[in-house]
């Protein structure tokens, strides 16, 4: 928490909290830069689950989109240190940004899991008919962290205390 009060405290969080517009241009940025982000993370475990593009190959999507499924993380990640600096112990004190930050660790392993386990091997599945169900299962755990994280990130709003 004295971490917390020391970034209230600065004049980047204080310029954060009092400027007109800082603020909603981040959180413009935030939830634009997160349509372009969840739109590759849905087709590729769409891919993985065999709902979609049957016939592209696995190996080929992710060199395709890891540039703009990377690029939008790190925007994510930025714009959200960016909004949660404005008024940090009030948005840590809501349960849905702490969920959030759960899930989005759950994520990240997820993603772990899956590069160092069938990741590794795709060149042996990348071609078969269809995903194996490992990479079904990573597909799955994917969309339901990932609809969680939206809905924690905007129930944060609605959870903050009164000013
Ligand atoms: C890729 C990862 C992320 C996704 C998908 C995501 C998604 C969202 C969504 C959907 C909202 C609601 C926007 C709205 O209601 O207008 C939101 C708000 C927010 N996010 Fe994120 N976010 C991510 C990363 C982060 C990170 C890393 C942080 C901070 C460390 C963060 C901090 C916040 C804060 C503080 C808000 C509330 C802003 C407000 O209501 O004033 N986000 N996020």
């Amino acid at each position: 928490m004295s971490l917390l009060a020391w970034l209230h405290d600065t004049a980047f969080s204080e310029m954060m909290r009092d400027s007109t517009w800082a603020e909603p241009i981040v959180e413009t940025i935030h939830v634009l830069t997160l349509t372009v982000f969840l739109g590759f993370v849905l087709l590729l475990d769409l891919r993985l689950l065999d709902l979609a593009m049957p016939r592209r190959r696995i190996s080929v999507l992710f060199e395709q989109l890891n540039p703009g499924l990377f690029g939008g993380f790190a925007v994510m990640v930025v714009t959200g240190v960016l909004l949660f600096s404005a008024d940090p112990i009030a948005f840590y004190s809501t349960l849905f940004f702490k969920l959030k930050m759960i899930m989005l660790l759950l994520a990240g392993l997820n993603v772990l899991v899956f590069n160092f386990t069938l990741g590794r091997r795709l060149a042996d599945w990348d071609l078969d008919p269809r995903t194996p169900w490992g990479a079904k299962a990573a597909g799955i755990v994917s969309l339901v962290l990932w609809v969680g994280i939206v809905a924690a990130g905007r129930g944060i709003a609605y959870a903050l205390p009164p000013p």
